[in-house]
């Protein structure tokens, strides 16, 4: 589009040249592990696509613990294409919850973490435990039995934490036990507490990129590398890769609507073997593992004490890592990232298959 007028307005005001200099002098790194640069953006357009849905989800949701159950089944059953928007909501999520983790693993085995990229590493991370409060809080919110139980089940796991354990318990349900409280609480957290964070931290980090310029891994740097400009370049692979997941987005979600069962009942039984979201199966298998009893401590606090250890490590993996830190191979902290990974997916499968 060719509009002079508009330009001439715009420079008026704005230096417009060199913003698009900006735009022209950018270059990405070329060289066999490219692809990793793929995941960031990917994961941000799955967010863009998580947020416009879930506004038109919430022009029919209904937060009450007595209405939002029939919501849901009015949205999918009478509003016209709502049942479409509603599964593209839950498998946008479900991949933009995988993509997330495959980008996680790529910066982690990369050490894209290292100076001076520490605070990219602990802003994602950030990121990655909103994301999964997005999806718990999200659940809730069909207010089906299996949710419900899946919800009492997370909440009470993390009242085992010593110390805040009571407290972090009782301000997720809003109250001793999950009740409408809590339905309406976790409606505040999904649509514009978690949303105004990620916002504004997702900018931050995407800043932070443009800031420091992309990585290039310890094994490339030595070797002649090219850089290539961002635009049109890279750009347009970033477009084709974002159409590949839209295609499966959309694939997914016409030929898998995901079930509602019956209305959440605070007083009957859980249903029989309930299992929360497959991210959350790693957490759950492990838990598994352990007795109630460990030398007279209670075995779920142990438990729950080397996740939070193991989880906390990961975070702070980049002031741990000080060989790459000064630029050298550090094949230790490769080791524990493929162990992490293959943890992940060893528990995450067991949890699918038991
Ligand atoms: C909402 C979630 C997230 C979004 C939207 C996001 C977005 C992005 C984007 C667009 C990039 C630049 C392209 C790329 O390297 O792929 C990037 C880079 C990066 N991200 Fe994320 N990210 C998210 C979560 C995370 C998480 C969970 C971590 C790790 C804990 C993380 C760590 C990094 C690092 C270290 C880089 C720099 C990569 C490099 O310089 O090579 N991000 N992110």
């Amino acid at each position: 589009m060719n509009c002079p007028r508009l330009r001439s307005w715009f420079s008026e005001r704005y230096d417009v040249d060199g913003i698009r200099d900006l735009f022209r002098k950018k270059t990405v790194p070329a060289h066999r592990y490219e692809i990793a640069y793929y995941t960031g953006g990917t994961t941000l357009f799955l967010f863009a696509i998580q947020f416009v849905t879930g506004m038109v989800l919430s022009l029919y949701y209904i937060p009450y613990f007595e209405h939002a159950h029939g919501s849901i089944i009015e949205i999918v059953t009478k509003l016209n294409m709502g049942w479409f928007f509603r599964s593209l909501h839950h498998w946008g999520a479900q991949i933009a919850i995988v993509v997330l983790f495959v980008h996680l693993w790529c910066t982690l085995l990369l050490k894209s973490y290292r100076k001076p990229r520490e605070l990219l590493w602990f802003s994602g991370f950030i990121l990655l435990v909103i994301s999964i409060f997005f999806g718990l809080s999200g659940y809730l919110l069909l207010w089906d039995e299996r949710a419900f139980a899946a919800v009492r089940v997370a909440t009470g796991g993390a009242g085992n934490l010593p110390l805040v354990g009571g407290f972090i318990k009782a301000f997720l349900r809003g109250g001793m036990d999950v009740s409408g409280d809590t339905l309406t609480r976790f409606y505040a957290f999904h649509v514009s507490i978690l949303p105004l964070f990620t916002v504004l931290i997702v900018a931050g980090h995407v800043l932070l990129v443009q800031y420091h310029g992309m990585s290039v891994p310890l094994s490339v740097s030595g070797q002649t590398r090219k850089d290539v400009p961002f635009f049109p370049n890279v750009f347009y692979k970033d477009l084709i890769v974002w159409l590949i997941v839209l295609g499966m987005v959309v694939t997914f979600a016409t030929l898998f609507p995901p079930e509602i069962r019956g209305k959440a009942d605070p007083l009957a039984p859980a249903p029989e073997n309930i299992k929360p979201e497959w991210y959350f199966l790693f957490l759950f298998q492990t838990l598994k593992l352990f007795p109630g009893q460990i030398f007279g401590l209670n075995g779920e606090t142990i438990a729950i004490l080397l996740i939070t250890a193991g989880i906390l490590f990961l975070l702070f993996i980049p002031l741990f890592d000080i060989k790459s830190q000064r630029g050298e191979k550090s094949p230790l902290f490769t080791w524990i990232g493929m162990i992490y990974l293959l943890y992940f997916l060893v528990m995450t499968v067991i949890g699918f298959v038991s």
